[in-house]
């Protein structure tokens, strides 16, 4: 079994000056849901996502070579301007990274980042960002030992990008990742995101996630703190559990295609993060009156036309809506004559199921 030693660098041969590297890496979209974590960002347990396509981070890192004086060094742009207030996440994802990458105290950093979703959207950004930050660590880490593989490569990108934000270390690779231990995913770790091993069945093939911004003001509640609630929660044990017996029916599903099924269980994850955050203490609520009017009307437009199309959530109002690619047509339609009426100015971002982190330079 891997374990967090290996992680370490080691064999650390060439010493470059400077240089650059750029990546992008795509947000994903839980099915089942990471909700509770333990200390080192360890899941309390395992989830599973759909990788996007178009909703991504693109970062550029610059890197030149200074004396390690023990202290990071490094400068964020975000599109290009000087942005003062993500440097404490960053100065805190070098710091938990520190001891996996000892490296990163010679040089000094130019990190400059952007999104191709709205930075307003609500959208979180942190997972595709913090990918694609641990993708160009793990270039320039390959540039001082060449002779690491691909496999340790991804690995421990997931793995870093993981110690940035949880859900980060499923946009790494693949177009299905689990994440966390579980008792019938061969492989599949606490540490790192792995690809979903067996054949995807051709009904999610491309399938469609249309993403419906319903309310882009920042959270009440941020995850973290959310996260935190899970602890001494009164029905923590009963909800890990059922993430344990659902990424069970979910494997079987994603192989065998039965779309009721997958609706079901997609359905009832997101309802059940969102009854954790109604049902903890304090409780909170991060839906708005037009994210419940979108579900009843996907509830109804399914019953009516036997279509199915079926929505998830994130931690805040906005609402996932995905159906497969064989009714695009018809689906695209139903949003855009009745929920798109319940979007904040009319906003909404058509993305689709996606592969991964790309180099770009
Ligand atoms: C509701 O990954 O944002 O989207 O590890 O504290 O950064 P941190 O949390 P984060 O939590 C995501 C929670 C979720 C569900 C999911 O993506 O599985």
């Amino acid at each position: 079994m891997v374990s967090e030693k290996d992680f370490i660098a080691s064999n650390l041969a060439a010493t470059p000056e400077n240089g650059n590297f750029q990546w992008s890496a795509p947000s994903n979209i839980a099915l089942v849901k990471y909700w509770g974590k333990k200390a080192h960002q360890i899941p309390a347990n395992p989830s599973i996502s759909f990788t996007l396509n178009s909703c991504k981070t693109i970062t550029n890192l610059a890197f030149a070579k200074k004396e390690n004086d023990g202290n990071f060094s490094f400068d964020l742009l975000f599109e290009g301007q000087p942005k003062e207030d993500f440097k404490p996440k960053i100065q805190k994802f070098l710091e938990r990274i520190a001891i996996y990458c000892p490296y990163l105290k010679n040089y000094h950093f130019t990190i400059d980042t952007q999104n191709t979703f709205p930075h307003s959207s609500g959208i979180a950004s942190s997972a595709s960002g913090m990918a694609a930050l641990a993708m160009n660590i793990m270039s320039l880490e390959k540039t001082l030992n060449p002779e690491m593989t691909t496999e340790y490569f991804y690995q421990k990108a997931s793995f870093l990008a993981r110690l940035g934000s949880g859900s980060a270390c499923r946009s790494v690779k693949g177009s299905v990742v689990v994440w966390g231990n579980h008792a019938e995913m061969e492989n599949s770790s606490d540490l790192f995101g792995v690809e979903f091993p067996a054949k995807l069945h051709d009904n999610f093939m491309n399938f469609q996630d249309t993403i419906l911004l319903v309310d882009k003001g920042e959270k009440q509640v941020s995850s973290t703190v959310g996260h935190d609630l899970m602890h001494n929660h009164p029905f923590a044990e009963q909800r890990f559990a059922q993430a344990h017996h659902n990424l069970s029916a979910i494997q079987s599903v994603l192989e065998n295609g039965d779309l009721e099924a997958f609706i079901q269980i997609v359905e009832s994850e997101a309802l059940t993060l969102h009854a954790m955050m109604m049902t903890s203490l304090p409780y909170f609520i991060l839906m708005k009156p037009n994210t419940l009017e979108i579900i009843n009307k996907i509830w109804k437009f399914r019953n009516e036309t036997k279509i199915p199309i079926c929505f998830t959530l994130d931690a805040g109002a906005n609402v996932h809506v995905l159906y497969p690619e064989n009714v695009r047509e018809a689906c695209l339609q139903f949003i855009k004559d009745e929920l798109v009426g319940y979007c904040q100015n009319g906003q909404y971002i058509c993305d689709a199921i996606g592969t991964g982190a790309i180099n770009i330079l």
